[in-house]
């Protein structure tokens, strides 16, 4: 019998989830996208075996679970975005924690125990302190950040009574695209930053907002830290195999470790691109934090995760080259 490992990977077709399933292809696992396609696209699944289906829909996943036996679980299936889940919160609540339950006990049921769950940053809220590490204090000031921290907090006593084992993965923010621009970041609509921007860039938009520009920053806009969509890919393989090994179940920051305003962004887009990008300031967007940038030491030496592509100039090369690829 093959010792061949098998990963499912729920929302595998989404933006993150589909980077991890080719580097997870490419390490040898052999992948299961498990994806309703609400947000997901099925040309992003160019890798491994595909199910249609909703974490919400317990028998469907239980016949999955059951035909793959996978070894692991990766789950991204979820909603992102901050305004959002301020606007309309139960969509957050029930996506991002109640169907999460129902793949926990799904894989509890199944006898599945290795999760790797995608976290963020946005559960530490206003930070006392950057960069921020992972002992800082959680309080989310959105319900995006609060839906996340719910489910590591079901995590930590499942572990406890159940002895699942478990990686929380804290991203700060996720950004750029395949090299070869086989898959990038495709959201309908946008609301992340760089993919804004570069539309702007492309003609797409005639302009970007900056959502508030008095801020306690140096440059009065939003501080994030950007972090490659293929680092952190590899982060999860790194963390995966940790758990293999007998790793304590944890938390990781994963970020670069240096912070870039609204305005920096936009500026280093400019140069990428060559292009014109017009700007207007408007108003803060509500739930936004002033500044999030990580300390990541332990991913480097508990993981031994370094990333690849730590500049934001060749984080927002790759995705402009998925950009021109689409629209240019
Ligand atoms: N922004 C603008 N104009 C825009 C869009 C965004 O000024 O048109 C600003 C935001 O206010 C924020 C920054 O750009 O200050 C980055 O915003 P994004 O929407 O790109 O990303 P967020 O920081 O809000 O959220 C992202 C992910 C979350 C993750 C979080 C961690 O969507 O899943 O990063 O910071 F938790």
């Amino acid at each position: 019998m093959s010792d061949r490992k098998t990963i499912l990977i729920a929302g595998g077709a989404g933006y993150i989830g589909s980077h991890l399933n080719r580097t997870a292809h490419e390490r040898g696992y052999h992948t299961v996208v498990y994806d309703n396609l609400v947000s997901g696209h099925k040309s992003a699944v160019q890798w491994g075996d595909f199910v249609l289906g909703d974490l919400a829909d317990a028998g469907q996943l239980r016949l999955t679970l059951r035909h793959f036996r996978p070894d692991a679980v990766m789950h991204f299936a979820a909603h992102f975005c901050v305004g959002e889940s301020v606007d309309d919160p139960e969509k957050y609540y029930l996506n991002n924690v109640a169907a999460t339950l129902n793949l926990l006990r799904t894989m509890r049921e199944e006898a599945c125990r290795h999760f790797i769950f995608s976290s963020t940053c946005a559960t530490y809220g206003i930070p006392r302190r950057i960069p921020i590490v992972e002992e800082h204090p959680q309080a989310p000031v959105n319900p995006y950040g609060r839906s996340k921290l719910m489910v590591e907090t079901v995590l930590a006593d499942y572990a406890a009574a159940y002895g699942l084992r478990y990686v929380n993965l804290r991203y700060f923010n996720a950004a750029g695209a395949d090299v070869l621009t086989r898959i990038g970041e495709d959201h309908s609509p946008e609301t992340h930053l760089i993919p804004l921007v570069l539309d702007a860039a492309a003609g797409r938009r005639p302009h970007v907002s900056i959502f508030g520009t008095d801020y306690d920053t140096p440059d009065g806009t939003c501080v994030r830290d950007y972090i490659h969509v293929d680092d952190i890919a590899r982060a999860h393989l790194l963390a995966l195999e940790y758990l293999f090994e007998g790793g304590e179940s944890g938390s990781f920051n994963l970020g670069n470790g240096r912070g870039y305003s609204v305005k920096q962004v936009i500026d280093c887009a400019r140069s990428v691109t060559g292009r014109e990008i017009a700007v207007i300031k408007g108003p803060r967007r509500a739930g936004d934090s002033p500044a999030l940038v990580g300390g990541t030491e332990p991913a480097a030496r508990i993981l031994g995760w370094r990333p690849e592509t730590p500049r934001l100039e060749d984080i927002i090369g790759t995705a402009w080259a998925w950009h021109k690829k689409r629209f240019c």
